[in-house]
Order: C-alpha cells, then sequence, then structure tokens
C-alpha cells in the first residue's frame, strides 16, 4: 500500500527540535519523540497497566456508547486519525460506525503506520483506506478520496491533546477546525482532573514501565542522532502540578555530566533536569472554553462513572 509521506517526519527535524530544546535554560524535549518502536511497545505496557486508568476507561466509554457515537457523526464520513496507534478503539469505530468510507490514519512512524493500515484495508475491503506519513503537528495535506464525502471527522483519542500547553491546544484545535472545515467535527478523549494520588501513581507505576518509556527516549535520540546520553545517569520523575493542572514527567541528571550530540555540548547540573512531557487535566468546563476559543460547539459529551475521563464531539462552527 502506498504511504503518503510528509517532510515533517525526518532527521532533520527531530535535530532541529532536539538542539532547540535542549539549548533552553530549563531544558526540555518534545514528548513526540518516545515514540521509536520501542517506545510504542513501552507505551503499549503501560496502557495495559492497572495504575493507568485513561486507556481502559476510554475504551469503556468508547463501547457503551458506540451506537449514540455513531449516530451523531452521520454518514458519508472520511475518518481522519491523528496518531494511529490505538489499533482497539479503531476497530471498535470501524465495525460499529457505520457512516465511515474512508479512514485516513496519519502518523509520525512511517513502518508502523504502513503495517496496521495494511492490516485494516484488509480486514476492511469497502472501506477506502489512505494512509498519511506526518507529523500531525506540522501542515500536511488531506488525500482526495474516490468515495463521495459529506463530512469529515478528525479522530484523536487517548487525551494526547493534554501534552500542549493550552495556548498550543487552542492552536491546534484551529488547525483541526481548518482540516475538518464546513459540517466537519472533531471527536476526541479529554482526561479530566482528579485526585493528585490516582494521577502520581498513574504515571509512577509499580514496576517501573513508565520510568523506562521516560529514559527510551534518550535512547531514540542517540540512535537516530548520535549523541550519548547514559541511560544510568538519568532518573525518571513525575508528579501531578495541581497548581497547573498538569502532570509532568521529567528526566533528572544523577550527576554533573556533559552530553555530546553532533560536535555540540550540553552540560548537566546534578539534580538538573530535562521536561519531557506534560499532560494537562481538563475540567469539562474548562474544555468547552477551550474548544469554543478554537471555533468549536460542543455537541456531546461521554464520561465514564467516576468522570476520570471523557470522549468529546465537537463540531466546527465556520
Ligand atoms: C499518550 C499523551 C495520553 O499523557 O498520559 C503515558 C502518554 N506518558 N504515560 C499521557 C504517557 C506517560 C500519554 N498520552
Amino acid at each position: 500500500m502506498e504511504v503518503k509521506k510528509a517532510d515533517s517526519t525526518g532527521i532533520k527535524s527531530m535535530y532541529a527540535d532536539v538542539i532547540e530544546g535542549l539549548s533552553k535554560s530549563r531544558k526540555e524535549l518534545p514528548s513526540k519523540y518516545f515514540y521509536d518502536e520501542r517506545g510504542s511497545e513501552l507505551f503499549e505496557e503501560i496502557c495495559n497497566l492497572e495504575e493507568y486508568y485513561i486507556t481502559r476507561t476510554e475504551l469503556e466509554i468508547m463501547k457503551e456508547n458506540i451506537s449514540d457515537i455513531s449516530e451523531i457523526l452521520g454518514k458519508k464520513l472520511m475518518f481522519i486519525e491523528y496518531g494511529s496507534g490505538s489499533s482497539e478503539k479503531i476497530k471498535i469505530i470501524l465495525d460499529q460506525v457505520k457512516g465511515i468510507n474512508v479512514y485516513v490514519p496519519i502518523d509520525i512512524s512511517c513502518r508502523h503506520l504502513a503495517k496496521s493500515a495494511a492490516q485494516i484495508a484488509s480486514e476492511y475491503n469497502h472501506l477506502e483506506v489512505i494512509p498519511v506519513c506526518a507529523d500531525y503537528s506540522k501542515p500536511f495535506e488531506i488525500p482526495e478520496p474516490k468515495s463521495e464525502i459529506k463530512h469529515r471527522i478528525v479522530y484523536f483519542p487517548g487525551s494526547t491533546i493534554g501534552n500542549f500547553h493550552p495556548q498550543d491546544a487552542r492552536v491546534f484545535l484551529e488547525k483541526i477546525v481548518k482540516v475538518a472545515g464546513e459540517n466537519g467535527g472533531l471527536l476526541i478523549g479529554v482526561d479530566l482532573k482528579k485526585n493528585k494520588t490516582i494521577l502520581d501513581k498513574a504515571y509512577n507505576d509499580a514496576r517501573g514501565v513508565t520510568a523506562e518509556f521516560n529514559l527510551n527516549q534518550l535512547m531514540h535520540i542517540n540512535r537516530e542522532l548520535g549523541s550519548n546520553f547514559n541511560l544510568d545517569k538519568f532518573k525518571h520523575k513525575a508528579f501531578y502540578n495541581e497548581e497547573k493542572g498538569r502532570v509532568e514527567m521529567h528526566l533528572e541528571s544523577l550527576d554533573d555530566q556533559r552530553v555530546k550530540l553532533n560536535g555540540k555540548v550540553f552540560d548537566f547540573s546534578r539534580g538538573e533536569r530535562i521536561w519531557t512531557e506534560s499532560s494537562y487535566k481538563y475540567s469539562l468546563k474548562e474544555f468547552e472554553q477551550l474548544a469554543q476559543s478554537a471555533g468549536f460547539r460542543v455537541r456531546k459529551v461521554w464520561t465514564d462513572e467516576k468522570e476520570l475521563f471523557s470522549v468529546q464531539y465537537l463540531e466546527c462552527f465556520l
């Protein structure tokens, strides 16, 4: 199967991003670089952890409400999935949302995408599958389908929206409004504010899978860019910052040390951290305000009994 490939997925973008992040006075790395092959595996393991309530709760909400979701989305749909790692969720949708004519999975990991898209295409004979390998946070083109389409629906599950700082989330949602266009919408998973203990546990699992996931980013960067991060000299740190409403993940330097990357050097003092991820949590009210500020109207919100997580359908108003 042919995979359309955007420029944003190459090594040059990664190099620029890493240099920029490590050059800041408060060092940081973009969380999208967690996801090399091993990182994607580790993330899948995280999704199955007892402590990590997000994936199973979202899945439960989807299963519970799929006929309602199907009805609201309508017919003659192009279903555009941002970050198509979540095979189980998409199968529920492709099985039960009858209006989907075209499925466009978008992912930064081209090989992973090619495999999963071919798999889906072989399982769903009548579905037009058009994979696009791109960094969905950068501009990319939506392919022209053969099938007739009335609505473009962007699907952004997993509460990945939480990885954006709220101002950036608004800009990102504005871009989605443009992609979905008139009569389009966004089906999105949004994690909700909750008790700090639950959140701290979800990002500090007992088996240390999240720690390995966090550290693996350094391995990914070493491999792709030839840097020499020593994984034994960094420690996973994650906590819910209540005041900011976000879980923060960091890698803390265990020593004074110097890391080399293509002729550049980055010095770390003992205790200094690289900020690797933010995961913002919203109240329903806060997310509604964010969505509205970007040009969406909240059409419907589904949650679980404990209101841990929400799945929301937003309509573009243009
Ligand atoms: C995929 C961004 C939703 O923020 O919970 C899991 C990634 N990081 N454990 C999240 C993640 C640490 C996850 N998202």
